[in-house]
């Protein structure tokens, strides 16, 4: 399907992969409003040149912890753009820590951006819009059992399971698929050689770019008739 003059909303899309899958969008003549959280001042770069390559962007900030601000932003992404027909749920965070090693802080801290907030940015999309399509992000960490990220590892398996359930209750209206990427970027404030050191081995030895995780987001979103599907981009790590 041609998704060229759709609108998507694309959290934590200032910075990173999320930056990627903005990009990609717009280079399919998608809207983008870019949700952000502290990285306002790259939201804003991003916005501007998305506006000069031809398509309309938009800038929200919230912190996405909470049932009040995940409802208030697909709102304000209607208000402000007038439509909504995408929902990335990009936006997460990283922590590695051992089941002995968690604290419910920690918990809280990982499960509102990554499970919560995508459940009921999905719940609103869907009051809001009539039909459309959903991504979410994953990690190929869901095939496994890495006990070294304990609470991390939990969010994403739920998300996987939440991917499907939402296809199937959702359907015929929105279609609900998955991106898992594998080791991708470092995460924020570690060095290039943390992929290397920690990510493990990789059958096709290259770990994917920013660009090819956003390239499986487009080829989900142009397809019809696929829903309740999680596409590793992983090198074939998860097989191992
Ligand atoms: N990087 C990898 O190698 C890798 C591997 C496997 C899976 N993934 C998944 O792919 C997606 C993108 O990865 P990434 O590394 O680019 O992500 P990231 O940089 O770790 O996080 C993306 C953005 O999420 C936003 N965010 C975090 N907590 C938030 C909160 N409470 N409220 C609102 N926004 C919040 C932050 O936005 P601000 O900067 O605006 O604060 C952050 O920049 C994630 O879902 C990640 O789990 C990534």
């Amino acid at each position: 399907m041609n998704l060229q003059g759709q609108t998507a909303l694309v959290t934590g899309g200032a910075v990173r992969i999320g930056r990627a899958i903005c990009e990609a969008l717009a280079a399919s003549g998608v809207n983008v409003v870019i949700h952000h959280r502290h990285s306002a001042t790259d939201a804003e770069t991003l916005r501007a040149d998305m506006e000069r390559r031809g398509v309309r962007a938009w800038t929200l900030g919230a912190d996405l912890s909470s049932e009040a601000t995940c409802e208030a932003l697909v709102q304000r992404a209607v208000a402000t753009a007038s439509q909504l027909d995408i929902l990335i749920n990009n936006a997460a965070v990283f922590h590695k820590d051992t089941l002995r090693a968690t604290t419910e802080e920690k918990l809280l801290t990982g499960f509102w951006p990554n499970l919560f907030a995508p459940l009921l940015l999905i719940r609103a999309f869907a009051r809001h819009s009539q039909g459309g399509k959903i991504v979410n992000l994953l990690d190929r960490r869901i095939a496994g059992h890495d006990t070294d990220c304990v609470p991390y590892l939990l969010t994403k398996k739920a998300l996987a399971e939440l991917t499907q359930l939402a296809a199937l209750e959702l359907a015929p209206r929105f279609t609900v698929n998955g991106v898992a990427p594998g080791a991708v970027l470092p995460p924020p404030g570690k060095g290039a050689d943390y992929l290397h050191d920690q990510a493990g081995p990789v059958p096709l030895q290259r770990h994917p770019t920013p660009a090819e995780i956003a390239a499986a987001v487009l080829a989900l979103l142009q397809n019809d008739a696929v829903t309740g599907q999680i596409l590793f981009v992983d090198g074939g790590q998860h097989l191992l």
